[in-house]
């Protein structure tokens, strides 16, 4: 079995749950505050590590009260910590969520997330059938040398291009599957995209940035998963459920997705279950602690 290493943010989320989210200028009541561990690299890993994948987390965290509380429950869900490095320098990464309605707003503090660096993605040493794993909440060049050396191993590169922000060809070059929702594809490709869009725009907008090899992969929320596999389009339907809290469901399909690489699956396989995965992730509270087991899985597949 392979492993998935995950290069990536870890956040402590301050989440303040409303009946609304406010307008601009406007100040609603809340009903609760709850701290959260998130971040999307720290998602993505615990998702992997949750279903049973050796999983390896790269980052940095503060030296503070967040970044020891989020050491701890990190280790507890069973992700490889060696490779995170404390920061005197900076604080723990925080972000700033309101959940109403199931829906989220989130604004991301990097803090310790910002500095790191290729010195600290080149310290671990990946081989053929490994998983490597990246998202935008650290710095690109850090994302380019990871990528860099995970394909010099043979490793697969899975991107997630989350917060959307535009990237150069270099870095898409070092892309085996991209992993993203209909507002970054309609950042990445110059259009305007709605998730309740035809098919069919999504399908040609994916074939802008499929080259020869790569995997693209569209999240559509309720609707499932769009992917274009050796440019073939699949289509795996949402499955019905209902849904509290959407933070972190995209980092939930990411981490289940390398997990299954990582074991072996197939793309067409691997697409599936991590749709399958990320419908239980949006049933719970919060980001990291809603990743659910590979038992859990298992149960509502079989039912
Ligand atoms: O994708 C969800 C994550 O985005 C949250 O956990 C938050 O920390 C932000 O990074």
């Amino acid at each position: 079995m392979g492993r998935v290493f995950v290069a990536g943010s870890i956040n402590m989320d301050v989440v303040a749950t409303a009946e609304r989210h406010p307008r601009v200028g406007e100040t609603v009541a809340g009903s609760a505050v709850l701290y959260f561990p998130g971040g999307k690299g720290a998602n993505q890993a615990v998702a992997a590590a949750k279903l049973g994948a050796p999983t390896t987390l790269i980052g940095r965290l503060g030296k503070d009260a967040f970044g020891e509380q989020l050491r701890t429950f990190l280790a507890a869900q069973g992700v490889d910590l060696s490779f995170v490095k404390d920061t005197p320098e900076a604080h723990t990464g925080t972000a700033i969520i309101t959940v109403a309605d199931a829906d989220n707003t989130i604004v991301v503090v990097p803090g310790a997330n910002a500095l790191v660096d290729a010195d600290d993605v080149a310290m671990p040493v990946l081989a053929k059938g490994d998983i490597a794993v990246s998202q935008f909440e650290i710095p690109q060049a850090a994302i380019t040398a990871f990528f860099r050396s995970a394909r010099a191993a043979g490793a697969t590169t899975v991107l997630n291009p989350a917060p959307a922000r535009k990237f150069d060809g270099e870095l898409l070059d070092l892309v085996d599957i991209l992993v993203l929702n209909e507002t970054e594809l309609g950042l990445l490709t110059g259009r305007e995209l709605r998730d309740s869009d035809d098919y069919t725009r999504f399908i040609d907008a994916a074939h802008s940035l499929a080259g020869s090899d790569r995997i693209i992969c569209v999240t559509l929320g309720k609707r499932g998963v769009l992917a274009l596999v050796k440019d073939e389009p699949l289509i795996v339907a949402g499955r019905e459920v209902k849904a509290i809290d959407t933070t972190g469901a995209g980092d939930c399909f990411v981490g289940a997705l390398a997990s299954q690489l990582a074991g072996g699956n197939n793309s067409r396989d691997a697409l599936g279950y991590a749709n399958a995965v990320a419908s239980i992730c949006v049933q719970r509270m919060g980001a990291a602690p809603s990743m659910p087991t590979a038992a859990e899985v298992a149960n509502i597949l079989n039912t």
